[in-house]
């Protein structure tokens, strides 16, 4: 059956080009990240939010944490959400000021609030058992910002990747928020703010209008119950990426309208931040994978040269990734379940998936793959992780993480 050709396919033959240059300089699976893509996102972001005061998002460093996007990111006047010490480490290496550094982290050690604290960061209390610690890290010193992040608690809305808010291990209750406050006040720190994040691949704009009242609401609260002024609230990261070709993409100048109402009716003079990931590289980054086998059991296999640790979503969510088979755009006439080698029976790419007639080295190309892919990989049974390669806007293409081998698996190994 051919099939009328998806959006997501007709991207493809514009790539096809330097697919196929890519497979051949640096081999196969590898991810491929489009420049160009990546920059119109945030310049469309950066836009849709101009009505706010000095809006940025915080990119969730977590999304894509590879040196070449970041510095690209922070051109088009990103900060930072570093949720580890590690990621702190990778922003101070690139010499992000702390001021585009915010450290949304959980169950926290003493040291890394340290080390935020000495960046400039803007650290994010998750908990109210981490006050004294954080004030300890302090040990006095003045800091610019200081937000917490908010839990709302029985709001039946989470979804399945972050969960029911009681559900959650993040984020204090209003009251554990007015108490972290009532504490902090007598410290040093110039500008409080309120985080909360309920939501996660949310493409109801409605949603962040929920987020901002929910938020508005809780910093009137705590203004009044400890004390202090509110000046910045982050409303997280959570903007949705249609992965099925039959999703309509996010609207993010629906949702900054729906977020500037709830503003404006409320009459408070807040900064707007947010810290969102995957809605910046997520719909700009394909891993590319080679067919090595067409297995006929009691269903059809596809055997693939990446596996679930290339890109756990599918195996960890059941999270749909469309395909696209080169130069076979427009054929749906097979149904292959799509696997790689993990000794895993999760470890597939797509199950029952309607693709063209598959034959050993066609050329499949996993689309929305640009955040919590690459990143969210793993070593299980030694596998390896893959190269990524940028395409920049003149189309050329760059090495920008080379693959694992066996040595970088081996080294931490004591062999003696
Ligand atoms: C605290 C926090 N902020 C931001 C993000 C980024 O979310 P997304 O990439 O879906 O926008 C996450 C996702 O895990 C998160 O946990």
């Amino acid at each position: 059956m051919t099939k009328q050709i998806t959006h997501k396919n007709m991207v493809i033959p514009f790539l096809q080009n330097q697919i196929n240059s890519v497979l051949k300089q640096f081999g196969s699976p590898i991810y491929i990240y489009d420049e160009a893509g990546i920059r119109s996102t945030s310049k469309e972001m950066k836009r849709a939010f101009s009505w706010t005061k000095n809006y940025k998002n915080f990119f969730a460093v977590k999304a894509t944490p590879t040196p070449a996007i970041l510095k690209i990111l922070h051109e088009e006047g990103m900060g930072f959400d570093c949720s580890t010490r590690t990621e702190l480490l990778m922003v101070e290496k690139l010499g992000i000021p702390g001021e585009d550094i915010f450290f949304t982290s959980n169950n926290t050690p003493k040291e890394d609030f340290v080390l935020a604290i000495k960046l400039g960061a803007t650290v994010n209390i998750d908990d109210l058992s981490q006050v004294p610690v954080y004030i300890d890290a302090l040990n006095g010193n003045s800091v610019a910002r200081l937000a917490a992040r908010y839990n709302p608690g029985d709001l039946k809305s989470g979804n399945i990747i972050i969960g029911e808010p009681t559900e959650a291990k993040y984020g204090m209750s209003l009251d554990d928020l007015v108490d972290a406050f009532t504490t902090l006040k007598a410290q040093n720190i110039s500008e409080f703010g309120l985080h909360t994040m309920v939501a996660s691949n949310e493409l109801d704009a409605a949603y962040f209008e929920d987020t901002t009242r929910l938020l508005v609401t809780a910093v009137n609260e705590v203004e009044k119950k400890a004390g202090i002024k509110i000046s910045f609230v982050n409303l997280g990261g959570g903007f949705g990426v249609n992965y099925r070709p039959d999703q309509k993409p996010f609207d993010i100048n629906e949702a900054s309208e729906r977020i500037k109402k709830v503003f404006q009716e409320s009459g408070k003079d807040l900064e707007i931040c947010t810290e969102n990931g995957r809605y910046v590289t997520g719909p700009h980054g394909y891993l590319v994978t080679t067919v090595r086998y067409v297995m006929h059991k009691y269903k059809t296999y596809v055997g693939v040269d990446a596996s679930m640790h290339n890109l756990m979503r599918p195996g960890m969510y059941n999270a749909y990734h469309h395909i696209t088979v080169l130069g076979k755009q427009n054929d749906e006439s097979m149904n292959y379940d799509v696997v790689g080698s993990l000794c895993e029976n999760n470890d597939k790419f797509a199950i029952d998936r309607k693709l063209p007639q598959l034959e050993t080295d066609d050329i499949l190309v996993i689309h929305d793959a640009g955040a919590h892919g690459h990143s969210m990989g793993f070593n299980y049974n030694g596998l390896l992780r893959s190269a990524e390669v940028l395409m920049t806007p003149d189309g050329k293409t760059e090495l920008i993480r080379r693959a694992e081998t066996v040595n970088d698996y081996f080294a931490p190994l004591i062999w003696d």
